[in-house]
Parts: structure tokens; C-alpha cells; sequence
């Protein structure tokens, strides 16, 4: 199968089928992913919360990303792949955010990078796109700002919030990006938000009137239990079918049941002779 490309995701859009994303940080998922035919992963900073045990998507650093995104690079030979930008890595200046979004490319080999905000951020995605980098949006519930936006809660459900919500992804549009994240926000401002953009949006905990969808893989495969959103499906127990393998492997060797003949080498007969005097 041929590399999926920006141009194969907006003929994807202009002819009506969903995109499909989903988050994977090490290569033996997003070898799974693309095998399993997804055309975008997005190497999510997510990461701090599912993989390293952070509280939040906050602490996740520019060095974590890159060797979660060439890990992921590595595994994916078809997928289009999306690095997250983490905080603080893009919200000094224009100058950060592009020599931080280049890292991501070149030393994270990305084909595209992400960041968090709407209008506010508008500067920082025109100088990165201008610089030759494909910027992928992502408003409505913000993880890195979600000290700001008082915890993990949906947004745009009042009127107003929901007018600043179109305006903000009428300005990352007309400031380049190739496409735009809606998280936790309700299904009539992202079908409203999507019929207004001429590009597609990428729905997470936004309905079914979006261009795409987007779940990150530990909450689909049932692998991340401390919080489930509503907006998750599981769509296997993957935890707890790798915690029973795990107990079975745990009582095996207390019961002396494992190795087994089947798992152990031996000498050859006059090797094991000659050993034995
Ligand atoms: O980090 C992440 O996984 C994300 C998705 C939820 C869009 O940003
Ligand atoms: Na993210």
C-alpha cells in the first residue's frame, strides 16, 4: 500500500468519507494501526497520560514526543502521521513554535504536526505552515490548558461559547491548517463548525456530523482504566485480557507448572554424558 498523503485525506473529504485517526506511541501499535488500515495516527501527548503515568498531558516534554513519534515512524509504513506539539513548546513565540515544530519533523521524521487553540493561537500556526509544515488544529476541550478551562469538561454548550468556538476554527483555517480537532464539544456546534469549514474537522467526543474521528488507543482497547469519557467506545477489554495473562503467568511459576518440557532445551545424548562425569 502506497504512503496516505495530505492529498489523499482531502480527497477522502471532498468525497464524503470519514477520516479515520487513532492516537499510538510505540511501534508495536502503530505497526497494529496501520496494519489494521487507519489512514492518520497521531502520536498524541496524550502519551503523558496513557503511557507515562502522568496526571496530566502537561509535564510531557519535546524529547518524549521524538522518540514516541520515531518509534510510532518506524511501525508505520502506510499512515499518515501527526505529532502533537507539547505545551510549552510552542507558545512563547513564532520562532519556538516553528524551530520546535521542525524538530518534530526532522528528528521525529512526522509528516505533520498538531497544537492546542483557536484564534489565540492563529500567528503561530500561519508561521509554521508558512514555513512549510502542515499544522493540524485541535480546540474545544484543550488538555494542556485544562488547569485554565477548570478540568475535563464539554465545551460550546452555551450559545456564545459555541459562536467563539466557529470563530476559532475560521481562523486556524484562514491561517492554514489542513485540518481541525473538535474535543468534547456538542454535536450541533461541530456539524455547524464542519459545514462552515472547507476543511476537514476531526471529531473527538463531537458526534457524528464531522469529517473524521479520532480515539486514542488505549481508551478503544479497553487499556486505560483510571477515567472513561462518555465519548469512548471500548471496543475490546485488552487490559484485563493482558492482567488474567499475567496471573496465569504469575501462578504457573509459583505452581512450577511453567517452563514445560515444550519450553526447555536440553543437551545432546553423549553431550549430556560426558557432562554428567
Ligand atoms: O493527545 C491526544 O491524544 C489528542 C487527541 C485526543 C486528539 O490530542
Ligand atoms: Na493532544
Amino acid at each position: 500500500d502506497k504512503p496516505v498523503t495530505i492529498l489523499d485525506l482531502h480527497r477522502k473529504y471532498q468525497a464524503g468519507e470519514p477520516i479515520v485517526m487513532v492516537t499510538a506511541y510505540d511501534y508495536p501499535s502503530a505497526l497494529l494501526a496501520d496494519r489494521a488500515g487507519v489512514d492518520v495516527i497521531l502520536v498524541g501527548d496524550s502519551l503523558g497520560m496513557v503511557v507515562l503515568g502522568y496526571e496530566t498531558t502537561e509535564p510531557v516534554t519535546m524529547e518524549e514526543m521524538l522518540i514516541h513519534i520515531r518509534a510510532v515512524r518506524r511501525g508505520a509504513q502506510r499512515a499518515f502521521i501527526v505529532g502533537d506539539m507539547p505545551f510549552g513548546s510552542y507558545e512563547a513565540s513564532n520562532e519556538e513554535a516553528v524551530r520546535n515544530a521542525f524538530r518534530l519533523m526532522k528528528e521525529g521524521r512526522a509528516h505533520a504536526v498538531k497544537l492546542e487553540g483557536g484564534r489565540r493561537m492563529a500567528d503561530r500556526v500561519r508561521a509554521i505552515v508558512q514555513s512549510g509544515i502542515p499544522v493540524m488544529g485541535h480546540i474545544g476541550l484543550t488538555p494542556q490548558s485544562v488547569s485554565a478551562l477548570g478540568g475535563f469538561r464539554v465545551q460550546g454548550r452555551t450559545a456564545k461559547e459555541a459562536l467563539a468556538l466557529i470563530d476559532d476554527a475560521l481562523a486556524l483555517q484562514e491561517a492554514g491548517c489542513f485540518a481541525i480537532v473538535l474535543e468534547a464539544v456538542p454535536v450541533e456546534v461541530a456539524a455547524a463548525i464542519t459545514e462552515r469549514l472547507d476543511i476537514p474537522t476531526i471529531g473527538i467526543g463531537a458526534g457524528n456530523g464531522v469529517s473524521g474521528q479520532v480515539l486514542v488507543y488505549h481508551d478503544l482497547l479497553g487499556m486505560f482504566d483510571r477515567f472513561t469519557p462518555k465519548f469512548v467506545k471500548q471496543y475490546a477489554s485488552i487490559g484485563s485480557a493482558i492482567e488474567e495473562a499475567l496471573r496465569a503467568y504469575a501462578q504457573d511459576v509459583r505452581a512450577g507448572a511453567f517452563p514445560a518440557e515444550e519450553h526447555t532445551f536440553h543437551m545432546a545424548d553423549d553431550e549430556r554424558e560426558a557432562f554428567q562425569h
